[in-house]
């Protein structure tokens, strides 16, 4: 077994079955796996190998059918619905392939929701808004709306949105899905910056040029881990 306390993430023989009507779905099948604090980690793997699974599970979106999974030391597999909402608030940052920002809200105030959700007040909020949106070089933009943003704008103050919390874990689906190969690569260098700032980031892609960035890979295939590549330090 793993020892828990030094990792932020371990998960053991994690099963997710979907069971609908007439059928069922084995997305997951005995996945384990460990990621220490810091680490930037891919996961790669065809269409319906289960990567969103993954994902979701390991954000605390949803829970496994069967195995455990600590996040930080704790076993969060069997939390009810309202414990894992509290986790998620604190604990991890999510940017997807779709951007989610509210369209009459600016920038800034995008940035500012989760905090309006956590209780944080006003002045504070703010202050905090605008400091992500300069970690990701969007303080110039701070008012303007997301139709007035580019895709590669838009995905950073998503970007910001996830951060504003501190959250120990960066998780990412497909954050280049919808944007053109060289925005795309601006976002992966933005992530770079965050995991030499001691971030932990996943990151889920189709895109090879995307997964080099990470100094991990891991690669999924009928819901198994299929392969798990690291990276020589000095590469
Ligand atoms: N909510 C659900 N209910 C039932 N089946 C599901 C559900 N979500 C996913 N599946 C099934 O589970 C399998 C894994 O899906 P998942 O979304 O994790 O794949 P993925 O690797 O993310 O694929 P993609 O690269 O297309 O995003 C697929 O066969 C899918 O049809
Ligand atoms: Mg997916």
């Amino acid at each position: 077994m793993f020892l828990t306390n030094e990792k932020i993430i371990v998960a053991h023989n994690l099963w997710k079955i979907y069971r609908l009507e007439k059928q069922e779905v084995i997305a997951l099948q005995g996945v384990s796996l460990a990621i220490a604090p810091n680490e930037f980690v891919a996961i790669m793997g065809p269409s319906g190998s289960g990567k969103s699974t993954l994902m979701n599970l390991l954000g605390c979106l949803d829970t496994p059918t069967i195995g455990e999974y600590y996040l930080k030391g704790r076993l969060v597999s069997t939390l009810s619905e309202d414990e894992l909402a509290h986790i998620r608030n604190r604990e991890i940052g999510f940017v997807f392939q779709v951007f989610n920002l509210l369209p009459r809200a600016t920038a800034l105030h995008n940035v500012e929701l989760p905090l309006i959700y956590a209780g944080v007040n006003r002045r504070t909020r703010q202050e905090k808004a605008r400091r992500a949106l300069e970690m990701v070089e969007m303080a110039s933009r701070m008012h303007h709306r997301p139709a007035e943003l580019s895709g590669g704008e838009r995905q950073r103050v998503a970007i910001a949105r996830a951060l504003v919390n501190e959250p120990s874990l960066l998780l990412a689906d497909e954050p280049t899905g919808n944007l053109d190969s060289r925005t795309g690569q601006e976002i992966m260098n933005l992530f770079r910056k965050l995991h030499s700032r001691g971030h932990t980031i996943i990151v889920v892609t189709h895109d090879r040029d995307v997964a080099a960035h990470a100094e991990r890979i891991i690669y999924l295939r009928d819901g198994k881990i299929e392969k798990d590549e690291r990276k020589e330090p000095n590469q």
